[in-house]
């Protein structure tokens, strides 16, 4: 009754044709506009490096949230060694002191809503 090879064959040619655009973009070696981030401080490193930060900090502030809430843990080490207290407002924000600038501007450009100030308190001159 179908022919599968066909029904896939035509499933393979829409897909290429509606990320058209993209393999493009991919093709002359460019991604689409890129938000344009403020680090927000002279620190050269940040709690892990850079491309496992920008992969899994929701993660890595889900750990930070578990064991401070149940385990009663207050520092941790960065990958560099050093030791910083597990908070969203006083490290994360402490370094990057710009939140509009950084989680915002790419929480916006990624359509991301966060609900974590709603609590957690933003330090003056980052809003
Ligand atoms: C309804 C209020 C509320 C919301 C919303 C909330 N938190 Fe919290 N969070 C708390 C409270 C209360 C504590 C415990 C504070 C303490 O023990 O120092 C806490 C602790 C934490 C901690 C560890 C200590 C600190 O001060 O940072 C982290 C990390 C954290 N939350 C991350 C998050 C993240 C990320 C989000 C959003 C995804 C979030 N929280 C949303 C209320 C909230
Ligand atoms: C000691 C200062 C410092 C602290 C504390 C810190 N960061 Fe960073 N963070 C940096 C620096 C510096 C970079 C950029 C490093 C680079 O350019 O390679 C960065 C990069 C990042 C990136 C990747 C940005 C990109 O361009 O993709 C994210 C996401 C991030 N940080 C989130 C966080 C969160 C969430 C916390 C708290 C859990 C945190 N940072 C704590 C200094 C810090
Ligand atoms: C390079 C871009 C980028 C930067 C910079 C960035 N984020 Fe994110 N963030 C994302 C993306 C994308 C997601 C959604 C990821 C997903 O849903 O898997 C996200 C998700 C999150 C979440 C989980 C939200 C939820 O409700 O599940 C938290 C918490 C968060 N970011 C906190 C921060 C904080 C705090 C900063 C600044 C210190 C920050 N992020 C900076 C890109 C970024």
């Amino acid at each position: 009754m179908y022919d599968a090879g066909k029904i896939l064959f035509g499933l393979l040619v829409l897909a290429g044709l509606t990320t058209l655009p993209v393999w493009y973009n991919v093709a002359r070696g460019k991604a689409g506009p890129q938000p344009q981030l403020t680090v927000g401080t002279t620190e050269k490193q940040c709690v892990l490096p850079t491309a496992e930060m920008r992969a899994g900090h929701m993660a890595l502030l889900d750990e930070w949230r578990t064991r401070v809430v149940r385990h009663g843990e207050h520092a941790t080490r960065t990958s560099g060694g050093r030791e910083v207290r597990m908070s969203l407002t006083n490290t994360c924000l402490g370094c990057h002191a710009q939140k509009d600038q950084f989680c915002d501007r790419c929480h916006d450009y990624a359509a991301v809503k966060l609900t974590c100030f709603e609590c957690h308190v933003v330090p003056k001159r980052s809003k």
